[in-house]
């Protein structure tokens, strides 16, 4: 079975980031995967001073820990002034390939405005660095604000659809980089 880690990139309690991770880590379950949410605001982080170590943050180790042990990400982000937060740039920043190199990942980000892709490409490029398997599909989600129930749950069923296709994806290409039917 693969493992599956969403991560988000906001810390705010109510964030369409979150919801949205939750019904992407929802639909790949479902296909079989092994999934955990790992919430940032629960983890004390420091930032990134280009150390390895960080002996008074015990958390840097325990987010790299779960990442090593993960076949394939989610990675989840607010558009931040056109690109990635810099809460979820900082995690990354905390890890290297040692972490990251084989992962396969989907990308998905929230904004206030129309959908766009920035913050998508940014997140590309970073993974591209550290030698993850980005998927090509992704997903934006503009006036996010709008986009979830009270539930939690999308209220457009062509998204609802992207999700499937999105959740379809990552798990049959985990499957094929670890060797596995897909
Ligand atoms: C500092 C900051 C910068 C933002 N920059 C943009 C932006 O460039 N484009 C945009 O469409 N929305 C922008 N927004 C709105 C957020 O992207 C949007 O509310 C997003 O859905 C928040 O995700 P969250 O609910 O997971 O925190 C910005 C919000 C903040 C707080």
């Amino acid at each position: 079975m693969v493992k599956i880690i969403g991560i988000g990139g906001s810390l705010k309690p109510t964030s369409s980031n979150r919801k949205a991770l939750v019904v992407a880590l929802e639909r790949v379950a479902a296909l079989g995967a092994e999934t955990r949410l790992l919430d940032l605001h629960t983890l004390s982080l420091p930032f990134c001073n280009g150390d390895r170590d960080y002996p008074d943050y015990p958390d840097v180790e325990q987010l790299r820990y779960l990442v090593a042990g993960a076949d394939g990400l989610i990675l989840a982000s607010p558009e931040y002034h056109g690109s990635l937060s810099g809460v979820l740039k900082n995690a990354l920043d905390l890890m290297s390939t040692q972490e990251l190199e084989g992962k396969v990942v989907g990308l998905v980000s929230t904004l206030g405005g129309p959908a766009n892709s920035n913050a998508l490409n940014d997140m590309r490029i970073i993974l591209r660095w550290v030698h993850s398997w980005v998927i090509p599909e992704q997903i934006a989600i503009g006036q996010s604000w709008q986009a979830f129930g009270e539930d939690g749950q999308l209220l457009d069923p062509r998204l609802s659809e992207r999700f499937d296709k999105f959740a379809q994806s990552l798990v049959t290409h985990t499957r094929k980089l670890r060797g596995e039917s897909p």
